[in-house]
């Protein structure tokens, strides 16, 4: 007899006293699964701040460790031990080592999409939400930015007055979309608005109207009450739009823009994952107590 997985989940959820977190790039089936459905920082904010001793992240490795780092004391479940991030894994611990030893009055400010190694590296972590104020907010004149050239150097832009140091990382899945796809978009719909995301390169930054992570281009449709909107992220994000803008038009950038590591959960795996208590995060305690400092300050800062 085949099971019913939805009705299994929610069983088990409530049996283990778990909390389901999903991103907004996560598939339709598993953000209506979820307890709370997000972006990095409120994803971020809700797993630390719960009081559930389970939380099953369906995202990608970094987001999982991230609330492992802020709350020990809980068990966090990765549903697809393989979802990484491709940007993540292009920081190392010993090229920043090296940056931080050629400037040693530099604050390293790194993007929550890096591993825990990273992060114990560094003085603060930001989302692309956040990572604005953050800058603004330390008093240091020289900032080591990590690992996303594109989200630096969007801040680097508005921040003129302080020096930055960017690594050379960059999100595969953003990188794929060209500003050409961008102006076929205008030329095919007239008067549609453009809506990108900072992990996007900078031609096709200046091309959009609006720049924001996943939750801020979602509110920016819902306040905006233009027709038409191409949607420049991950197309995970459509979900949500389209649901609560059944009267808007919605369209992607030609070529399409999937994360394969985003998209490896499925429903299956939030069950497996629940019944087995699978993949339980572990991190190293030293990594994990100094990559702490890193993600506190984070929450702190963006005050
Ligand atoms: P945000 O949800 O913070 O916009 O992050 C996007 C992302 O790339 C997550 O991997
Ligand atoms: Fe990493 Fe880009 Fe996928 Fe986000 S969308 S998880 S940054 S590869």
């Amino acid at each position: 007899m085949e099971i019913n997985l939805k009705e299994e989940i929610l069983r088990l959820k409530k049996e283990k006293g778990a909390i389901i977190l999903a991103h907004y790039y996560q598939r339709p089936e598993i953000q209506d699964i979820a307890d709370a459905v997000g972006d990095s920082y409120y994803l971020s904010k809700v797993a630390k701040d719960c009081d559930e001793k389970v939380i099953v992240f369906c995202g990608v490795k970094f987001m999982a460790e991230s609330a492992k780092i802020l709350s020990p004391e809980k068990t966090v479940l990765l549903p697809a031990i393989d979802a990484g991030c491709p940007m993540a894994d292009m920081a190392d611990a010993e090229g920043v080592k090296e940056l931080k030893e050629k400037h040693p009055n530099a604050k390293i400010v790194c993007y929550i999409n890096s591993s825990a190694e990273v992060k114990a590296l560094s003085d603060v972590c930001c989302t692309s939400s956040n990572a604005l104020k953050i800058i603004k907010n330390i008093k240091e004149e020289e900032i080591i930015f990590l690992p996303d050239k594109n989200l630096g150097g969007y801040i680097q832009e508005q921040v003129p007055e302080k020096k930055f140091i960017i690594w050379n990382g960059f999100c595969i899945t953003h990188k794929k979309v060209k500003v050409e796809e961008l102006e076929i978009a205008k030329k095919l719909h007239n008067g549609i608005l453009i809506a990108a995301h900072p992990e996007c390169e900078k031609p096709v930054r200046d091309a959009a109207d609006f720049i924001g992570s996943t939750g801020e281009i979602i509110n920016f449709v819902n306040n905006n009450s233009n027709e038409k909107f191409l949607i420049v992220t991950e197309e995970g994000v459509l979900h949500q739009i389209k649901s609560k803008n059944p009267e808007k038009k919605f369209y992607i950038p030609g070529g399409g823009m999937s994360c394969v590591n985003m998209k490896k959960t499925y429903l299956k795996d939030v069950y497996n994952s629940l019944l087995n208590m699978e993949y339980d995060i572990k991190i190293d305690e030293e990594i994990r107590l100094n990559a702490y400092g890193a993600l506190i300050n984070m929450h702190e800062l963006r005050r």
